[in-house]
C-alpha cells in the first residue's frame, strides 16, 4: 500500500486518541518489556572482551572486535615530535571545543586535533536541547534524581552530582558567549520537558540547539602535550546489531580504542541508546533523528491499528522497546521497501497548539522532510529506533580524568555519568561540564609538568597481551571513518 493510504489511520483516529491518557508502565512491567525487546538484551549480539582493562566484560561484538584490534603504528615508528604543546585535545565537537577554550583560558598552550572539520560532530546535530535546572520550581537535586531513575540507578553519583550542580554556571557562560536560547515573552528562559524528567528543564534553540551552541563555540576557539583530552564522541557508525544511526559519519568510537590500548578502563560497555524516533521513510533519511521534542509537545506514537501503545514521555529504553514490540508482534507499518516502523503523529501538534506550531518549533525538521516532498505538519512521520548514543565509555572521575594519569576524556567518549540510559538533553550539558573540568584540570596540571619522553611501551604491552589471546580478526583500529565512506578500488 502507498504511504499516504497507510497514513489515513493516523488522521482518522486522532480525535479519539486526543481524549486518551496513557499511563506509564509499572516498574515490573518496564523491566519485563526492556528485557524482552531492548537490543541491549539480545544475548547473541554480545561476547566477552578477551583481554585488556575490561577483560571478561561483555559488550557487543562490533565493539569487542574494535577494542581488541591492532594499532596502525609500527614498533619502529620515529618518535621525534613534530609539535609540542601543554594540552592536546583530540576531537572538535562540543566537549573538545569546551575543553580547549577552558584550558586556553587558564593559560595553557593548547592544540586541538580533529579528523574532520572543526565542529563536525554529534554535538552540532543535537536537536532537542540541554537539561539545566534554571526554572524556579526546579533544582539540581531534582535533576539528579530524574537522571538517576532514567539510568536505572547505575549512574556514577559523583559525576552526576557535579554535572547537575555545574549546569546553571554553564548556562550563564554560554549565554555570555552569545548562545541564543529560546525565551518566553517576558524575556525569561523558556524550558521544555523531556522524556523521563519530572520538570521542564530543557534549554532549546528551536530544534537546532547543538548547531547554535557550536556556532558560538567555534567562533571562540583558537586552534594552534603534556596531557591529552580525548573528546572523540560516540560510536553510532559501528551500526551495532545492524541498526541505522542518527550519528555523524565520524562517530566510530576512536577514543575508546585509543584509551583502551593505553590501559584505561571502560564503564558500562554493554549498554547503548536506541533513540525511539529515527526516520524510516523516505529511504534517504533512514536513521535520521526525529527529535524527542515532538513527543515532549504532545506527539503520539501510533501503531498500524491506529492505537497508542506507550506513554510517549517514558524513558527512551522503554519507548524504544515498546516500538520494537509493536513491530515484532505485527502491529508495525511496513513500507514498500520492506522497512517497518510506527507513526509519530506530528500534525497533532498543530491541532493541539494551533496552526503553524510544527513550523515554528521544528523548522529544521520541517526543512529536512520538505526536501523529499513531505510536509510533517500535515502528515505523520514513520519512525523506528535508531542507534543514537553510547551510554558507557571511558571511566572518568569528577575532573574528567581516566584511570591513566593525565589522560582526560570528556563528552560521549566518557562513561559512568548516564548509567544504563541517558535522559534527553543531558548530553549537551555533560560535554560542557566535563569539557570545562578536563580543560581546567589539564591546564593546572601541565603548568608544573615537564614534557615527558614519547614511547610505544603501552603498545608493545598491548600487542604481547593480544598475542597471548590470539588476534584472529586482523582488525586495525581506530577505524576513523565507516567502511562505506571509503573509495572502492
Ligand atoms: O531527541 C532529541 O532531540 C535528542 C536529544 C538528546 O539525545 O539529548
Amino acid at each position: 500500500m502507498d504511504i499516504h493510504a497507510l497514513q489515513q489511520i493516523v488522521h482518522s483516529t486522532r480525535d479519539t486518541r486526543r481524549k486518551q491518557t496513557i499511563a506509564k508502565f509499572s516498574p515490573a512491567d518496564r523491566d519485563q518489556l526492556i528485557h524482552k525487546y531492548h537490543p541491549d538484551y539480545r544475548a547473541s549480539a554480545y561476547r566477552p572482551i578477551r583481554f585488556g582493562p575490561n577483560k571478561g566484560d561483555r559488550t557487543v561484538v562490533e565493539l569487542a572486535t574494535l577494542l581488541e584490534g591492532d594499532s596502525p603504528i609500527q614498533d619502529d615508528q620515529d618518535l621525534t615530535p613534530h609539535y609540542t604543546t601543554d594540552v592536546l585535545v583530540i576531537g572538535g565537537g562540543g566537549a573538545g571545543c569546551a575543553a580547549a577554550l577552558h584550558a586556553h583560558g587558564a593559560g595553557s598552550k593548547v592544540m586541538l586535533a580533529t579528523k574532520l572539520r572543526l565542529g563536525d560532530s554529534n554535538s552540532v546535530m543535537a536537536q532537542g536541547g540541554m537539561q539545566i535546572s534554571v526554572a524556579p520550581e526546579d533544582s539540581p537535586v531534582t535533576h539528579f534524581i530524574d537522571t538517576l531513575k532514567g539510568g536505572h540507578m547505575q549512574n556514577d553519583h559523583a559525576l552526576l552530582k557535579v554535572m547537575v550542580e555545574d549546569g546553571p554556571a554553564i548556562a550563564k557562560w554560554l549565554i555570555e558567549l552569545g548562545v541564543l536560547f529560546d525565551r518566553q515573552a517576558d524575556g525569561n528562559l523558556h524550558v521544555k520537558k523531556g522524556g523521563g524528567s519530572s520538570k521542564p528543564r530543557l534549554l532549546t534553540c528551536s530544534d537546532y540547539t547543538g548547531l547554535e551552541i557550536m556556532r558560538v563555540l567555534k567562533d571562540e576557539v583558537l586552534v594552534a602535550a603534556k596531557s591529552v583530552i580525548l573528546a572523540t564522541g560516540g560510536i553510532g557508525r559501528l551500526h551495532i546489531q545492524g541498526f541505522p544511526t542518527s550519528n555523524h559519519y565520524g562517530a566510530t568510537g576512536d577514543g575508546l580504542c585509543l584509551s583502551y590500548r593505553i590501559g584505561a578502563k571502560l564503564a558500562h560497555v554493554d549498554t547503548f541508546q536506541y533513540h525511539p524516533s529515527g526516520a524510516v521513510y523516505p529511504e534517504q533519511l533512514i536513521g535520521a533523528l526525529v527529535t524527542e521534542g515532538i513527543r515532549s509537545e504532545g506527539g503520539h506514537l501510533v501503531n498500524a491499528k491506529g492505537e497508542r501503545f506507550v506513554n510517549e514521555l517514558d524513558t527512551r529504553d522503554v519507548v524504544s522497546s515498546s516500538i520494537i514490540r509493536e513491530c515484532e508482534e505485527g502491529r508495525g507499518i511496513r513500507t514498500m521497501s520492506g522497512r517497518v516502523g510506527v507513526w509519530l503523529d506530528t500534525p497533532l501538534l498543530d491541532a493541539e497548539h494551533g496552526p503553524g506550531t510544527v513550523e515554528k518549533h521544528f523548522p529544521a525538521m520541517m526543512m529536512q522532510f520538505e526536501r523529499f516532498g513531505i510536509d510533517i505538519s500535515k502528515d505523520p512521520v514513520l519512525i523506528y529506533p535508531t542507534l543514537h548514543y553510547q551510554n558507557g565509555g571511558v571511566k572518568i572521575d569528577t575532573n574528567s580524568e581516566s584511570d591513566v594519569k593525565n589522560l582526560f576524556v570528556a563528552g560521549e567518549a566518557s562513561g559512568g555519568l548516564h548509567g544504563r540510559n541517558r535522559l534527553m538533553g543531558n548530553s549537551l550539558l555533560d560535554l560542557m561540564v566535563f569539557g570545562k573540568r578536563s580543560g581546567l584540570t589539564a591546564a593546572a596540571r601541565t603548568a608544573s609538568m615537564k614534557q615527558g619522553k614519547l614511547t610505544l611501551r603501552h603498545l608493545q604491552q598491548f600487542r604481547t597481551e593480544a598475542k597471548k589471546h590470539g588476534n584472529p580478526s586482523g582488525v586495525i583500529s581506530p577505524m576513523i571513518l565507516p567502511a562505506y565512506t571509503r573509495k572502492v578500488g
